[in-house]
């Protein structure tokens, strides 16, 4: 594991299956109510220049969980609302703290800061990329179908952060991958030249949904407009209008086939409200396993 964890493009598929490993462990430990073998007294601060519920709280929560504190920096409160470098954030929250998280717009500014900071940081969700999401969705898929190798994933809508993430994650894990996006929202560059690279035919972009659907045995979606992109809500309302997972795209996968998002979701846009229930099981878990798979980031990280 590098010191940092910023983008899945960075890991290896053994960092990934590692991280998985010790998520199952830290579940385990904690329903059975076992103490996890962690030093005390680690702190997190949490840097948020976006909303958030499932991410602030679940690494709150997990950090505690773990022994240790968690401290919430809303960028706007903070001097860094009022231009104080990241740079110079990074030098001064090191020698505090025993990570940071961030959430925030430029992935660049997440790279910046890890370069600055002597301490982990793990990206908490960038215009580019959600690993942490990512790493708790491959979790859940694991959970359910007990393997990865071999399992078809498909995302249907936006080629967001979850969809560059998921794209690397999932190929890294031995799936296919399968992406429906309209035309001019399709992934970024870097996580398709990744896809490219991978051998073999595990990788297929389209603008159909039914064929990227067709044999999925996981589909994820997200919400047509994400953090930031509010103004364009109308616009991509248009644009995305054929990319709903309903009861026909559904029709077309595996028998069996779970649903992933990361919520907050949309019902009536990008899932239907009768497919959402249907799989509120797997996308509740999945919810949960950020909890599980976050404690295993900031256990690998911080224990070095
Ligand atoms: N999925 C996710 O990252 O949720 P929050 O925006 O609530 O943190
Ligand atoms: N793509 C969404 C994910 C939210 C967790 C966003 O960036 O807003």
């Amino acid at each position: 594991m590098n010191k940092d964890l910023l983008k899945l493009l960075d890991l290896t598929s053994d960092d990934i299956l590692l991280i998985l490993d010790t998520a199952d462990a830290l579940k385990a430990q904690q329903k059975a109510g076992v103490k996890h073998d962690f030093p005390a007294g680690k702190s997190l601060v949490m840097i948020f220049s976006k909303n958030s519920t499932r991410t602030r709280v679940s690494f709150e929560a997990g950090i505690y969980q773990l022994g240790g504190q968690g401290i919430f920096l809303s960028s706007a409160e903070s001097q860094l609302g009022r231009g104080e470098p990241i740079r110079d954030t990074a030098r001064v929250l090191s020698r505090y703290c025993d990570c940071i998280m961030i959430r925030t717009y430029a992935q660049e500014e997440v790279e910046e800061l890890a370069e600055y900071s002597a301490v982990p940081v793990i990206n908490g969700l960038t215009d580019f990329a959600h690993p942490c999401q990512v790493l708790a969705d491959i979790m859940t898929i694991r959970e359910y179908k007990g393997k990865l190798e071999g399992l078809k994933a498909c995302f249907i809508g936006d080629g967001n952060n979850v969809a560059n993430s998921m794209i690397v994650g999932c190929l890294k894990c031995g799936m296919d991958v399968s992406i429906a996006c309209p035309d001019g929202y399709r992934p970024d560059a870097r996580a398709l030249d990744f896809a490219a690279s991978v051998k073999g035919n595990a990788f297929t972009l389209t603008d159909k949904p039914e064929a990227a659907a067709a044999g999925a045995d996981v589909i994820f979606t997200d919400v047509w407009a994400s953090m930031g992109q509010e103004g364009e809500a109308q616009k991509r309302r248009k644009a995305f209008f054929d990319f709903q997972v309903n009861d026909d795209i559904m029709a077309l996968a595996n028998p069996g086939c779970m649903i992933q998002h990361c919520l907050p979701a949309h019902k009536g846009e990008e899932i239907t409200e009768k497919v959402f229930e249907e799989h509120a099981g797997e996308i509740f878990d999945e919810a949960e396993n950020r909890l599980h798979a976050q404690k295993a980031i900031m256990y690998l990280l911080m224990k070095r």
